[in-house]
C-alpha cells in the first residue's frame, strides 16, 4: 500500500538524485516567495520535544558531550525557532512501530532523520523538506579506486546480510562476497584483511572510520535504487504549522547541517553513480552526479609550488567539500567552481582560501571549517586545490 501526497511527492522525486545543496537551494527559492515573518503562536515558546534513541551514534545519544548528528540538527532548528529542545528517549531501532508509539503517541513533536519515502507511514506522518541523504557506501583503502561496480572485480567485498548491496552483487560471480551482520563487522572484516572493500551502511561506516579507525579509509557514497534516499524531519499529521515553521528555517541552516555531517564523519551527497558502465540509471537530477573516475580524467594541472599532502587533501575534499563543490572539484556552476580560484584571485588566492575556509561565508551557504579540520588538514586541501587550477589561469 502506497499512500502518496502529490504535492510532497513532487518535491521528493527529483531530490532523490539531487544533492543537498540543490534541494536546499530549491527550498530557499520557494520560501523566499513566501512571507518570511512567522506568526509567533502560543506554541512558539514551548520547548520543541524530539523523540530520540539515547544509544544510536552517530545519530543520537544522551551524552551531552556528543549528542549525535540528528540531535544537533534538532538543536539547531530549535535555536532558530527560539525554542528550547527537550528529548523523549526511546530505546529501539527506527521502525514504524517506534514512530507510532512515540511521535504519533504525542510523546514528542518531531523526529529527525526519518526516511522520506513514499511508503513511510504517509499520510499519518508528514515531513519537512529533505535535510540529507543516507544510504550505503563503499569503504576501502584510500589509494583504492572506488568509482563504480567494475572496480570491485576480483575483490573480496564485505556485504551486510540481506542488504541492497548484497542483492545487487548476488549475480556477480567475479566478486567474492564476505557476508557480515552489521556495518561494524564489515569495518572489522576490512581492517583484519578479510575483505578488500566493505559495501555497508554509510553513516555508521563513516562514524566508525572517524572514531575507531582514525580516518584510515575512504568512505564513498553510492547512488542507485535502494542505495541512497533522502531523509527529513517527521511530524504527526496534525503538526502542519510546526512543519512549515521548520521548513522556513531549514535554508538558513544549510551550512550548519553540512558541517555537522562532517563533524560526525557521516557521508552526505556527492555519491558515486553505482551502475554498470554505460548503463542508464534512474538519475533525472538537474545536475548529474559525476563519478569520481570521470572526474579524475579531467587533467589536473600540476604546479611547482605545491606544499602539503595533495592526496590527503583530495581525500578530505572529496569526503566533505565535494558535496557542494563537486567531486575532484569538477563543478559546472562557476561561482563555486574552485578550479577558478587562481584565475579569480591570482596572488590573493591563498589568502582568500584561508579566510573563506576558516570563517566560511555563512550567509552564502559556505560553512566555516576551522573547528572541523586542523590547519594541517586544510593546508593539504589547499595543496590539492592547487593541482586542479585551470590551465592558463596562473597569471
Ligand atoms: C554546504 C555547501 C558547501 C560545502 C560543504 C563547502 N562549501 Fe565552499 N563554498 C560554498 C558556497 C555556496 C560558496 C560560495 C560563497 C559565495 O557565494 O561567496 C563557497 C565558496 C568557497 C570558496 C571561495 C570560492 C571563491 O571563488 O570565492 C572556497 C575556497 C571554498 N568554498 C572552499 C571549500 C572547502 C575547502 C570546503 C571543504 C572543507 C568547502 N568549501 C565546503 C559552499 C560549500
Amino acid at each position: 500500500m502506497t499512500v502518496t501526497c502529490i504535492a510532497r511527492n513532487e518535491l521528493r522525486t527529483p531530490s532523490r538524485n539531487m544533492r543537498l545543496d540543490h534541494v536546499i537551494r530549491t527550498v530557499l527559492l520557494s520560501t523566499l516567495l513566501m512571507a518570511p515573518a512567522l506568526p509567533a503562536g502560543a506554541e512558539a515558546t514551548k520547548p520543541l520535544r524530539l523523540c530520540a534513541d539515547p544509544t544510536n551514534l552517530p545519530f543520537s545519544s544522551d551524552d551531552p558531550a556528543r549528542p549525535g548528528l540528528y540531535l544537533e540538527i534538532g538543536q539547531a532548528v530549535g535555536a532558530k525557532l527560539g525554542r528550547a529542545v527537550t528529548y523523549n528517549w526511546y530505546k529501539s531501532y527506527f521502525g514504524k512501530r517506534t514512530v507510532r508509539e512515540t511521535l504519533l503517541g504525542k510523546q514528542c513533536d518531531a523526529m529527525v532523520g526519518l526516511p522520506l519515502a513514499d511508503d513511510f507511514m504517509g499520510p499519518v506522518v508528514i515531513f519537512s523538506k529533505p535535510i540529507a541523504h543516507e544510504g550505503y557506501a563503499l569503504v576501502g583503502a584510500k589509494d583504492r579506486k572506488l568509482a563504480g561496480i567494475d572496480d570491485l572485480k576480483g575483490l573480496r567485498v564485505a556485504l551486510q546480510y540481506q542488504s541492497t548491496p548484497q542483492n545487487l552483487l548476488a549475480s556477480r560471480d567475479e566478486i567474492s562476497k564476505v557476508t557480515v551482520l552489521s556495518p561494524d563487522e564489515g569495518m572489522a572484516a576490512l581492517d583484519q584483511g578479510k575483505a578488500d572493500v566493505a559495501f555497508i551502511w554509510a553513516p555508521v561506516a563513516g562514524w566508525l572510520n572517524r572514531t575507531a579507525y582514525g580516518d584510515k579509509y575512504q568512505v564513498v557514497s553510492t547512488e542507485g535504487d535502494g542505495l541512497l534516499w533522502p531523509t527529513a524531519i517527521g511530524f504527526a499529521k496534525g503538526s502542519g504549522a510546526l512543519r512549515d515553521e521548520v521548513d522556513a528555517v531549514l535554508p538558513s541552516l544549510q551550512a550548519d547541517i553540512a558541517a555537522l555531517f562532517a563533524k560526525y564523519g557521516v557521508p552526505n551527497g556527492a555519491p558515486v553513480k553505482f551502475g554498470e558502465a554505460g548503463q542508464a540509471t534512474s538519475s533525472v537530477g538537474a545536475r548529474e552526479p559525476v563519478t569520481v573516475g570521470q572526474a579524475a580524467a579531467d587533467k589536473p594541472v600540476q604546479t611547482a609550488a605545491v606544499t602539503g599532502d595533495t592526496k590527503a587533501g583530495r581525500e578530505i575534499f572529496n569526503g566533505t567539500c565535494a558535496h557542494c563543490h563537486g567531486p575532484d572539484a569538477v563543478q559546472a556552476e562557476r561561482k563555486i567552481d574552485l578550479r577558478l580560484l587562481r584565475k579569480r584571485y591570482a596572488d590573493e588566492m591563498e589568502q582568500t582560501y584561508w579566510k573563506t575556509v576558516h570563517d566560511g561565508r555563512p550567509a552564502k551557504g559556505m560553512p566555516a571549517w576551522k573547528d572541523v579540520f586542523s590547519d594541517d588538514e586544510l593546508k593539504n586541501v589547499y595543496a590539492y586545490l592547487q593541482t586542479v587550477q585551470e590551465a592558463g589561469g596562473s597569471n
